[in-house]
């Protein structure tokens, strides 16, 4: 994956638990870099063990880590010059959920190394979408959640993510169960996805 994305999880591991335990985490990848550049292509098994190893050190299970990641990753990419991306696709959540399709389509312009995930809404209804997410990498659906959380923040609306076919359990892909209330609060922090069962 291209740096950015180690950039981001380096930038919040340090900005939530400070640099000693960013390092900490790095020897216990066993990753070298403690730098990444934005525009050039890392191998993903840094990224994954990056991953790991955090939840390791901060004892959080990959999932809640990747969920936080997620988050972060839409606070990380307007701090870095996309958020002007961000905001030409939509200027609330289903404005912005409806053109996802091509959201990645416009990242490769700007960053033309990406191999970026796909993603398909069905089923639109009034505040609800099946959202289809197909990617060759596996175990990133909390990520998506994550992300999905940090654009409600973003666009100060409530956003509920809920897997409803996964690929760890034999599904083709990933599809996620979307509702979202334009204008409500925005969602509590450590507010879980999957309440709502
Ligand atoms: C301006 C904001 C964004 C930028 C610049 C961006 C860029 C990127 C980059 C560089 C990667 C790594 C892939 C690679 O290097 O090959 C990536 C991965 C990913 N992006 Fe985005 N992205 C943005 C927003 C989003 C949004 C809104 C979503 C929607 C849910 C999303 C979903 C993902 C996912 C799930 C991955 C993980 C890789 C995979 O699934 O294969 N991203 N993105």
């Amino acid at each position: 994956m291209l740096g950015i994305v180690n950039k981001a999880l380096v930038d919040l591991i340090r900005k939530q638990h400070g640099d000693e335990t960013w390092q900490e985490v790095r020897r216990a990848a066993g990753v070298d870099d403690d730098i990444f550049l934005s525009g050039e292509r890392y191998p993903d098994h840094v990224t994954y063990s990056l991953v790991s190893a955090a939840s390791a050190v901060l004892d959080a299970s990959p999932e809640a880590l990747l969920e936080s990641f997620g988050e972060h990753w839409i606070r990380f990419t307007a701090e870095e010059g996309y958020g002007a991306l961000l905001g030409a696709i939509g200027d609330n959540l289903s404005g912005f959920l409806a053109n996802l399709e091509s959201f990645h389509t416009r990242v490769v312009m700007m960053l033309p190394n990406v191999e970026p995930p796909g993603f398909e809404a069905t089923d639109i209804r009034p505040g609800a979408m099946r959202l289809h997410y197909r990617t060759s990498r596996p175990g990133l659906a909390p990520f998506v959640v994550g992300i999905l959380r940090g654009l409600g923040i973003r666009f100060g609306e409530r956003i509920e993510a809920r897997l409803v076919e996964s690929r760890e359990l034999g599904a083709d892909h990933d599809v996620f169960e979307v509702t979202w209330s334009d204008g409500a609060e925005p969602p509590l922090p450590g507010d879980r996805r999957d309440r709502r069962g």
